[in-house]
């Protein structure tokens, strides 16, 4: 089956490669002519682990190709997905669809024969209907369905998210739709990956439920966190004695700076803008929002008080291990490192950081943040250290070589990847997330 992936940046090049890997004939289109350059010289636009392993092999397989050009690229295909970005509109944190619909108008313009149109982009309920809109409006003469199929994977690990999905949802209208939508995903039929078929505004609601539940859960326990500290309690348990329970399962309990990346700070303001337009408040999700976003910059004011406090800081070092919103991925967007930089640098600490990937797109972010090479470098001479994001390379740091190198050994742990006992017995002032 010949699929179309409009939009080569990440959900559709994780998705295209893993259809083309599926065995399917894929082509990613993409308006950008130096990242389709690059794609054909092997250099992928993003970081995800084993995304450039997997392309390489199905492009020599010729099951994956790439172009500029929309017309050629969506010739004789039977799906055709529109993957290209639906960041927040500035001002009021609706979803920008505007490069949805232009999408939309011309592939209505440049359809060769029928076709299933795909939405995997996050999008608002009643987009779809928007987009077929569009279709019909082109005046195309060929059979279209348009379809809802969210996706729900997770930077880093978006490869095997796709390959063995919890579930796949889709949302179609007609029998043609959901023909070809089966077709599409038969392979991952055979798996016995759970399919929910079901209408399309509701499979476009569904993405923006799941996301701002999952963010709901991580802002829960962030502020059961905080109680913990208060009174003496201990959240990793509390996580644990909850989440045991299968009603309310153990993922998304593990308490941090609060959430960031492309998915869950737009898509759950975005849900907001939604819910106001048709005049169905969704409080819980307006509280989470807020909750979160002031997590950040407390979190800067944490290590602040590590220092002493905000009127003792100035002209102290912080070291910032860590800096993207999460690891294994070099995605810095509504990163909590940006906050506790900007906390620190606002009181005049002198910031130091190191990110193994994250650096290159951190360092316009916060630019009076001075990037090292590794690790001991951003370490040399901090009055504190802090743990922001929990990459492998930081969970069993040389803690003798680490004493040697500060100025003084005192560690703010916001991912708690280290033991307090065995921080303290090393020697250092210690404090963490939602732990005595
Ligand atoms: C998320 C969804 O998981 C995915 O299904 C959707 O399609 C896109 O958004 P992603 O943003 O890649 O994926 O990362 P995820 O692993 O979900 O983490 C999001 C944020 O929540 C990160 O900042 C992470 O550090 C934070 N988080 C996650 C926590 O603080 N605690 C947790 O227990 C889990």
């Amino acid at each position: 089956m010949k699929i179309a992936m409009v939009g080569s940046g990440y959900v559709g090049l994780v998705s295209g490669a893993c259809f083309a890997d599926f065995g399917h004939d894929v082509v990613c289109i993409d308006k950008d002519q130096s990242k389709i350059d690059r794609l054909h010289e092997g250099v992928m636009p993003i970081y995800e682990p084993g995304l450039d392993a997997l392309v390489e092999s199905n492009v020599k397989a010729g099951r994956l190709s790439f172009t500029t050009s929309l017309a050629e690229g969506i010739k004789d295909a039977a799906a055709i997905f529109i993957a290209v970005g639906t960041p927040s509109r500035r001002g009021d944190g609706h979803a920008d669809l505007s490069f949805v619909y232009a999408v939309a108008k011309e592939v209505g313009e440049s359809l060769s024969g029928p076709a299933v149109v795909v939405t995997k982009s996050t999008v608002p309920v009643g987009t779809g209907d928007e987009v077929e809109r569009i279709l019909k409006d082109s005046g195309t003469a060929h059979q279209f369905s348009v379809v809802s199929n969210p996706e729900f994977l997770r930077e880093g690990a978006a490869i095997g998210d796709f390959k063995r999905p919890d579930r796949i949802v889709i949302g179609a209208e007609d029998d043609f739709g959901r023909d070809v939508m089966r077709e599409v995903y038969r392979p991952l039929f055979l798996n016995e990956s759970p399919i929910l078929f079901t209408e399309r505004r509701t499979s476009e609601l569904i993405k923006y439920a799941a996301n701002a539940f999952l963010a709901t859960k991580i802002t829960f326990i962030n502020e059961m966190a905080d109680l913990c500290e208060k009174v003496g309690a201990n959240v990793q348990d509390v996580s644990r004695g909850i989440g045991m329970d299968n009603r309310i399962g153990s993922k998304f309990l593990h308490a941090g700076p609060g959430y960031g990346g492309s998915c869950f700070p737009k898509d759950t303001l975005a849900l907001l803008k939604t819910a106001e337009d048709y005049d169905s408040p969704t409080r819980i999700v307006e509280a989470v929002v807020k909750t979160n976003e002031s997590r950040k910059r407390a979190m800067g004011r944490k290590v602040l008080d590590a220092l002493g406090g905000a009127e003792n800081a100035r002209g102290k070092k912080a070291a910032l291990l860590g800096l993207t919103f999460k690891p294994n991925t070099d995605d810095m967007r509504d990163s909590p490192a940006i906050a506790v930089a900007q906390t620190l640098t606002d009181a005049g600490v002198i910031v130091s950081a190191y990110d193994p990937e994250g650096m290159e797109i951190a360092h316009p972010l916060m630019p009076d943040v001075i990037m090292c090479d590794d690790p001991y470098a951003a370490l040399e001479g901090a009055d504190v250290t802090a743990i922001v994001t929990e990459w492998d390379a930081f969970r069993a740091l040389d803690l003798g070589r680490v004493k040697e190198l500060v100025n003084a050994p005192v560690m703010v742990d916001l991912r708690n990847i280290y033991n307090p006992d065995d921080m303290r017995a090393s020697g250092f002032t210690y404090t963490s997330i939602g732990r005595a």
